[in-house]
């Protein structure tokens, strides 16, 4: 046997219920605003992501059928299961939107909001400003609960501020309110991502929950998806950032943790047919303009690390037509033969390298 390899089977690597819904496994893909589209969380799920999220959806602009959040609840038969992520913050308005999600597309379940620390979404009392308020949050989430039998998660921070922590607490409120998961990013509100996650909230967290506990935070390789679930014991892990560029970390996890080996991530001639699908899916979805446009943050993650992967951005960047981006990526990842640095977004990068993905509340901030 090789020195690092163990017998094969992982204690971690187990189905989860969450409400009614069996999931055959527990890694998930985080909700990201701007990324998790459905060309992106199609390409994800063959690589081992048991459930996606889409984007935080406005309940509002979803009852108003605006263009932008139907275009987040957008999914097909590629795209199951699926959580739609709502936020709001006035129980009447969430009940309808809740209503329409459940009666008009094929959702898994529904994740409610209370984490997101963007000033636009605190101004109207929404996402992480609902943790400074308790009782308004159990109204919410009791409102939301009476409105769908579909399963109901609810994804927080671990409380607005340092000083008010309340994970706990707002756990403990989830769960009686008929809340069937909750996940916990362990940062406070005003610490936007700086610092590291306190993964030790997720422990804690479990340790007082009986419905599942889902952590999210940090994970930027499989060796930190297993430190997660042996550090915290929670039921399942959410990849945000660390899928960026690399859809491969779900299968890279799961060979991890079900072998112990550390394969790396993937080189380029391995990557293209990938990218290449998510290319092509992007452009169907958006249409070409507007679809390479949307790829090129992706093909700025996927370059990551890579050999000359700067210039390629420069040339890259600079086309607006399919049949040369194409070739121009074909080239590009066809003779990019090393791997990239093995934890994206990892610190070994060459200089001109697209800086950490940041959310653009915190790059205005
Ligand atoms: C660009 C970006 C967009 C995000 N959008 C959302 C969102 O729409 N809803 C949400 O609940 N969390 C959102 N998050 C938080 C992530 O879901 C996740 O909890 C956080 O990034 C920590 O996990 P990570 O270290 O694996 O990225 C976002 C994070 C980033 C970086």
């Amino acid at each position: 046997m090789i020195p690092n390899e163990r017998p094969p089977g992982s204690p971690f690597l187990r189905p989860i219920r969450i409400g009614a819904l069996l999931l055959p496994g527990n890694l998930f893909l985080a909700p990201l605003a701007g990324i998790t589209d459905l060309p992106f969380r199609t390409v994800t799920r063959p690589m081992g992501c048991v459930l996606a999220f889409t984007e935080m959806v406005s309940a509002s602009g979803l009852i108003v059928r605006d263009g932008g959040s139907m275009r987040y609840i957008a999914t097909n038969g590629e795209d199951r299961p699926l959580g739609v992520q709502l936020f709001g913050s006035k129980p009447e308005i969430l009940r309808e939107a809740v209503r329409r999600v459940t009666g008009e597309i094929d959702a898994a379940l529904i994740d409610f909001n209370m984490g997101c620390p963007a000033r636009k979404v605190l101004k109207s009392g929404s996402g992480a400003a609902i943790l400074k308020d308790p009782a308004g949050a159990a109204r919410i989430l009791e409102a939301l609960r009476g409105a769908t039998p579909l399963p109901l998660t609810v994804k927080i921070r671990s409380g607005w501020s340092r000083l008010a922590k309340n994970h706990l607490e707002i756990g403990r409120i989830a769960e009686s309110s008929g809340v069937d998961a909750v996940t916990l990013h362990p940062r406070t509100a005003d610490q936007g991502f700086a610092g590291a996650a306190a993964w030790e909230d997720i422990g804690e967290l479990k340790a007082n929950l009986s419905i599942p506990v889902i952590g999210s935070g940090d994970i930027l390789g499989p060796a930190d998806a297993e430190r997660m679930f042996s550090k915290t014991g929670c039921d399942a892990v959410m990849i945000g950032r660390g899928a960026l560029g690399n859809p491969w970390i779900f299968a890279r996890i799961r060979e991890h943790l079900e072998t112990g080996r550390h394969a790396p991530p993937p080189a380029g001639p391995e990557r293209l047919p990938v990218l290449l699908d998510h290319f092509e899916k992007t452009l169907a979805f958006y249409g070409e303009k507007r679809g390479i446009r949307n790829f090129r943050k992706h093909l700025a993650w996927y370059s990551r690390g890579l050999h000359g992967g700067a210039a390629f951005r420069r040339r890259a960047f600079l086309l607006d037509d399919r049949n040369t981006l194409l070739a121009e990526m074909e080239g590009f990842f066809g003779a990019s033969l090393e791997a990239p640095p093995s934890e994206p977004p990892g610190a070994v990068v060459e200089a001109q390298d697209p800086p950490e993905i940041t959310p653009s509340w915190e790059r205005k901030a």
